[in-house]
């Protein structure tokens, strides 16, 4: 029976219920408790967050908004501490409309007619990154060390990069303010990222376009290439500004952006680097696993509907001995797109030179396949995927899995193996098996985890173990963790279609082995609005860190009892603060267990 079924559960945590309200919830017997919230300073001589004295300076030195990705590495370096270390994480985006006195969003996809240069530099600040060291007391509590070396703000303002790997310097990432197609300033959508076994942070550029204002001419060299990736998206209007984000004015701009940025968080001082070589499209995230000879594999996803899922095996190997050896592996290797078919899969190689990636296609070197990985995949017949989000190797048990968030533009005759739902409203997971758990093969078997939806609902088309409860169950699988016994921890992020599940977002632990394969249960849930991000495990699996993103935003219009948009002066929570005139604060929340128990056993 389902009872007897669910006793044998892995997870031990009282599940919590679908549901929708003002705070965040937790499993009974764990603490959830905010760790740094949007505007807290991060350097001594940081000022106290403001909302009505907000400026470019106070943000540069406080913690950035949106939080997404969360990595975390113990100190010092190689250690495994999991009671001190740096913490990661990205600042994916900005909300105006919670964020700025006066500004309530009147139409979703107008622009913001009160915007200004003097708060567009405060949203360039918020954007980016924050490297902040982090420590546990002897309360058990986590707190942050004000006064650290390592803390440090990225933004897509004030934090020059380098460009590296087969697209550095190509002509086609040249522009007037830089002729070496080497330096940009700034990173922009970090949505997910990943860390690699030598201590570094990726931060994935996701959603460039959006950033960009003008257009090329009709026939301009650049026009079909800006296309395919939908610049110039018009979300802000920074290119009203800043020549850079106007395509008019500056076309070869959006080439510097899409990319995978790696970050040395043990140096403060150090210039981040876009790896060119993990191709440039709408990254997700970047998460990497050494594999058994050595070299090292990073899966990603370009999170558009009908896009692709991509890997990168680079060419040489990781050196456990020697830091400095890894810190340009993620230059030279093999980018492939995943093919699907009933059966089995293969990665297709974006090699310039070979099948279709050739001169008379329009890519004259590997510079040119990697400026347009997009294009190149189309060409080799990859498989259009439902917005692969994140991909998680599991260094358990060597298997992959992909989040498909949705896809509800799918049409009935353009399911595939792989995507096999058409209006796919609430996503699925797919686990995908390397042979002999070699990530370096160039075909793996694969198979479909759960398809998300309400299982109650038959033309919903959800697919999960009978043991998932009616509270087991998600839609829109977006991040997800790996645990020490090798099972899941899924975030989801539903946006305004919470209403139709009729829960927030949140946590759900999945079963992946065994007679429970299959099975979800609730953990964690946020508050109104928001999108859960993270999550990520300290090394002993005591704590975990989550991102509550963008609290108060998405379709607060269906909110009972708030029916409108979110504003400054009214949002639909004012979580986690509570007080009165404090906006919504996006925030990273840690969850421990009340007896320092390890998490979910
Ligand atoms: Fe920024 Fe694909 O979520
Ligand atoms: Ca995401
Ligand atoms: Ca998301």
């Amino acid at each position: 029976s389902k009872q007897a079924l669910a006793s044998k559960a892995s997870f031990s945590f009282p599940e919590i219920k679908h549901g929708v309200d003002e705070t965040h919830h937790v499993a009974e017997g764990y603490d959830a408790d905010v760790l740094i919230r949007w505007g807290d300073p991060i350097f001594a001589d940081a000022p106290e967050f403001d909302p009505m004295k907000q400026s470019a300076a106070a943000q540069l030195k406080q913690f950035g908004y949106n939080n997404d990705y969360v990595g975390f590495v113990g100190l010092p370096y190689g250690s495994d501490n999991p009671d001190h270390g740096l913490l990661c994480v990205n600042h994916e985006y900005t909300s105006e409309e919670v964020m700025f006195p006066g500004l309530g969003r009147q139409d979703k996809d107008a622009e913001f007619a009160g915007m200004t240069r003097e708060l567009i530099d405060i949203e360039m600040a918020a954007h980016g990154g924050s490297v902040i060291e982090i420590k546990k007391g002897t309360d058990g509590k986590w707190g942050l060390v004000k006064d650290s070396r390592y803390n440090r703000r990225i933004t897509a303002s004030t934090t020059e990069m380098t460009v590296s790997g087969p697209a550095a310097g190509h002509a086609r990432l040249k522009t007037t303010a830089d002729s070496s197609g080497t330096k940009v300033i700034g990173t922009i959508n970090n949505c997910a990222g990943g860390m690699t076994p030598w201590g570094t942070y990726l931060m994935a550029e996701e959603n460039f376009h959006g950033y960009f204002n003008g257009a090329v001419a009709e026939g301009h060299k650049e026009a079909a290439n800006h296309e395919r990736y939908g610049v110039p998206g018009g979300w802000y209007v920074w290119g009203s500004y800043e020549d850079r984000f106007d395509v008019s004015k500056e076309p070869n701009e959006p080439n510097r952006f899409g990319w995978v940025v790696e970050v040395d968080p043990f140096d403060a001082s150090s210039t981040p680097v876009k790896r060119t070589a993990l191709g440039r499209f709408k990254h997700e995230g970047a998460e990497p696993i050494v594999n058994k000879d050595g070299r090292v594999v990073v899966y990603c996803g370009d999170d558009q509907r009908f896009d692709y899922l991509y890997k990168f095996v680079s060419a040489g190997t990781f050196n456990a001995e020697d830091r400095a050896a890894n810190m340009n592996l993620l230059d030279e290797g093999t980018l492939y797109v995943a093919k699907f078919e009933e059966g089995g899969m293969n990665w297709l190689a974006l090699t310039h030179g070979e099948g279709p990636l050739t001169a008379a296609n329009g890519f004259a070197d590997q510079g040119d396949v990697l400026i347009e990985t997009r294009r190149a995949a189309d060409l080799l017949g990859a498989t259009p995927m439902d917005r692969p989000e994140d991909v998680e190797p599991n260094a358990k048990t060597n298997k992959v899995y992909v989040m498909c968030t949705n896809n509800s533009k799918r049409k009935e005759e353009q399911v595939n193996v792989a995507n096999p739902r058409p209006a796919n409203t609430f996503g699925h997971i797919i686990e995908l098996s390397p042979p002999d758990g070699d990530h370096a093969s160039e075909s793996y078997a694969w198979d479909i985890l759960v398809k998300c939806g309400d299982p109650s609902v038959a033309e919903v088309g959800a697919q999960w173990n009978p043991a998932t409860s009616e509270n087991g169950w998600f839609g829109s699988p977006d991040n997800c963790a790996v645990d020490h016994m090798g099972r899941l921890w899924i975030s989801t992020d539903q946006g305004s279609n919470w209403s139709k599940s009729g829960t927030a977002d949140g946590i759900w632990a999945m079963e992946t082995e065994g007679e429970l394969r299959g099975t979800g249960k609730m953990f964690f849930r946020v508050p109104v609005g928001a999108e859960m991000c993270g999550p990520r495990f300290a090394p002993d699996d005591k704590s975990l860190f989550l991102a509550v993103q963008h609290p108060a935003t998405d379709g607060t219009k269906d909110y009972p009892g708030f029916e409108k948009n979110s504003t400054f002066e009214e949002p639909a929570t004012r979580w986690p603060d509570f007080k009165e005139g404090v906006p919504p604060r996006p925030s990273v929340v840690v969850v421990t267990k009340q007896d320092g128990g390890v998490i979910g056993v």
